[in-house]
């Protein structure tokens, strides 16, 4: 059996995270983590019984690795996956890098042509479509249950009082909601967006966009860093000729409306082998980045790949400029 050998760089709590889930992973070993803060990177060696490195070349040039997680963070979230993930690729691994891809569109754009001219797999931790009311959801579109698409409507909130760049809710928070907009309804080629500061923030904290997707249906997406625990957090509607579904909060239940019937398809979690908290989502989605890669897939069929991590980031680029601008911005191709 295939078995990828495994590096995590970044030992924040995400980093940790990912290398408690290659831990318990048939499929994986986890060889070594990483990272530059060498407190961090001995306490999650002696945690896991792994070597400890503090540089990421000298990692690459000292390990034997098939694939590495990038589980770095910085400046929205995203500014320090760049550099890690290049050195990886060129290297010759495969990676899974945490959202957003970057917080630089031109930066994530090198990162993708990199991973395509080394022919790696590339893939982006879009773990909100790993969880099987997602799939459920994404078979009923593929079957035709929902027909020519109309509309959908998508939102996400959670509380996150951090200060930082005025455009850190829309660059951080909106890769998973614009990514589940793309899942399931393509891409999305225009953006208006009109975003609001809560009260004592300085921060566009709380945003709502109006999108067009190529194929023409429209959508709509409300997104918040500033709703206390305690309610729904997630919800996802898409709706067509032929019927509409909604997905509560991502796993716990996946309704289909059929067009025309009163009877409806419900999909509860399971209280037995279901879901049991939002740390399920990462060990799908890593477990299956993984098994494609046992499995040979290809770059091309990398499930959440780079490229969709650069199409939500391109999609949230235009809706910035719609706020500045006041107008609709033409997503860049
Ligand atoms: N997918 C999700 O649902 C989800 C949820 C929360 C956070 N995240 C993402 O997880 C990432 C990490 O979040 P966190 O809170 O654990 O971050 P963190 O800032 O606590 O940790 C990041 C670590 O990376 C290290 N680092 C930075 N550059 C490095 C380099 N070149 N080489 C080695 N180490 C380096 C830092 O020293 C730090 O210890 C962020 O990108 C965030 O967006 C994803």
């Amino acid at each position: 059996m295939n078995r990828q050998r495994v590096a995590v760089i970044g030992l924040g709590p995400i980093g940790n995270r990912h290398a408690d889930l290659y831990k318990e992973m048939d499929g994986a070993e986890l060889v070594c983590v990483c990272d530059i803060d060498r407190e961090r990177a001995d306490a999650s060696a002696a945690r896991l019984g792994v070597k400890a490195y503090y540089s990421v070349p000298e990692m690459l040039s000292h390990a034997e690795l098939t694939m590495v997680s990038v589980a770095t963070g910085g400046v929205e979230y995203g500014s320090d996956h760049h550099e890690p993930t290049m050195q990886a690729l060129g290297a010759g691994m495969h990676v899974l890098c945490e959202k957003p891809i970057s917080n630089e569109i031109d930066k994530a754009e090198e990162m993708v042509a990199l991973a395509r001219e080394k022919n790696r797999c590339f893939g982006i931790d879009l773990n909100h479509r790993f969880t099987p009311a997602a799939r459920l959801a994404k078979k009923w579109v593929d079957e035709g249950r929902i027909g020519h698409q109309l509309f959908m409507n998508m939102s996400m909130w959670i509380m996150n009082p951090r200060e930082s760049s005025p455009w850190f809710q829309i660059k951080a928070l909106h890769p998973h909601t614009v990514d589940i907009m793309r899942h399931f309804c393509g891409d999305i080629e225009a953006v208006q967006c009109f975003a609001t500061k809560a009260p004592g923030r300085k921060i566009w904290s709380t945003a709502q966009f109006n999108m067009r997707f190529t194929s023409g249906a429209v959508g709509h997406l409300s997104g918040s860093y500033d709703i206390e625990r305690g309610h729904p957090m997630e919800r996802c509607e898409v709706a067509g000729v032929n019927g509409r579904f909604v997905i509560d909060d991502m796993w716990r239940e996946a309704t289909l409306f059929p067009a025309g019937d009163p009877v409806k398809t419900v999909y509860t979690n399971p209280v037995f082998g279901g879901y049991r908290d939002f740390v399920d989502t990462f060990r799908c989605r890593l477990s299956t980045f993984v098994t494609q890669l046992n499995d040979g897939a290809s770059p091309e069929e990398i499930d959440g790949s780079g490229a969709d991590g650069l199409a939500a980031q391109k999609v949230l680029a235009a809706a910035i400029e719609s706020i500045k601008g006041e107008c609709v911005v033409k997503v860049e191709r």
